[in-house]
């Protein structure tokens, strides 16, 4: 799917060096104005400069990176490891957005214990400001509730949960029949109960959210879930066009940098195999006299080798 031109930001708001950062207050504040929030995931140090640069308020260490940069053919392979590397390259690029990693499969869902464990890593040695994990069923709000009381920040998501799409049937919408969308309701209160700052609503109908809407105080950051929630979060690859094929059908695209890569990457192998890189612009240069002297070092170096080496 080519990038909508509409959709290309002519201007982008770029944050000088004195943005506060954005903490929950900021962020409760800007619900209560009515002002969305901005959310978009990213992975490594260069995404979160760019994405802090652009200005984003929440930025979501998703665990869609075990997709997007490390391969694996859905989120249920990575490890919490993997993702606290994530994280932490993302910290270090992030000056001014929160920070919110998404705890891995099989991180919290044993025992609150193993669900605050695992969180208290990202946040001592992934740098994270607050958690995200999946799923709005009995358990998961006890593990919310949990982590919360350990003092850690817990975004809830529900709606299409990718780590459990098995269980849903694959990655598809969710909230379709009356029991579904009902369903995701009282896991939006219930989350909400346990504590949650934020709850993140994925792949469901828009007008199912606009019933949603209004039921729970905390902000709701749509995915695939229409324009009434009060902000929106895409993949940071989705959005740029770095990955092949369109994505999903609520993905907007402002960019296609996988193409802008292939050409770039083409255009370089040319020129090495055509001989036009490096051009002398791009060569580090050497006194003549210090030339002059390596090259006699080099000749008496070359005949002393030509010499018969002794017994
Ligand atoms: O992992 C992820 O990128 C996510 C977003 C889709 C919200 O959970």
């Amino acid at each position: 799917m080519p990038p909508n031109p509409a959709h290309q930001a002519p201007e982008v708001a770029v944050l000088g060096p004195g943005s506060m950062p954005v903490t929950l207050a900021t962020i409760d504040e800007r619900h209560r104005a009515g002002e969305p929030i901005v959310m978009v995931t990213a992975y490594d140090y260069s995404s979160a400069r760019a994405v802090d640069a652009a200005g984003v308020d929440l930025v979501l260490v998703g665990d869609s990176g075990a997709e997007m940069v490390l391969g694996y053919p859905s989120t249920v392979g990575v490890s919490t490891d993997e993702m606290l590397m994530l994280t932490r390259a993302v910290r270090r690029g992030l000056k001014t957005p929160f920070l919110i990693s998404d705890l891995p499969f099989g991180s919290y869902e044993e025992s609150s214990e193993q669900a605050v464990r695992t969180a208290v890593r990202f946040v001592r040695e992934g740098g994270a400001d607050a958690v995200k994990l999946e799923r709005g069923h009995q358990a998961s709000v006890e593990r919310a509730g949990a982590i919360v009381a350990a003092g850690i920040p817990v975004m809830g998501h529900v709606g299409l949960t990718p780590q459990t799409s098995t269980a849903l049937g694959g990655n598809r919408a969710q909230g379709r029949t009356a029991a579904s969308a009902a369903r995701i309701a009282g896991e939006m209160v219930a989350l909400e109960r346990a504590g949650c700052f934020a709850i993140v609503l994925e792949a469901v109908p828009a007008a199912v959210t606009e019933e949603l809407m209004g039921l729970i105080s905390v902000p709701v950051i749509g995915i695939g879930a229409g324009p009434a929630t009060d902000g929106q979060v895409l993949v940071f690859h989705d959005l740029l066009g770095i990955r092949d094929g369109g994505g999903a059908r609520f993905v907007q695209r402002y960019a296609s940098l996988q193409q802008e890569m292939v050409t770039g990457v083409a255009a370089y192998a040319r020129d090495v195999r055509e001989r036009r890189y490096p051009a002398p612009e791009h060569c580090y240069t050497i006194d003549p006299d210090e030339l002059a002297e390596f090259r006699r070092s080099l000749a008496n170096l070359r005949a002393s080798a030509r010499q018969p080496s002794k017994p």
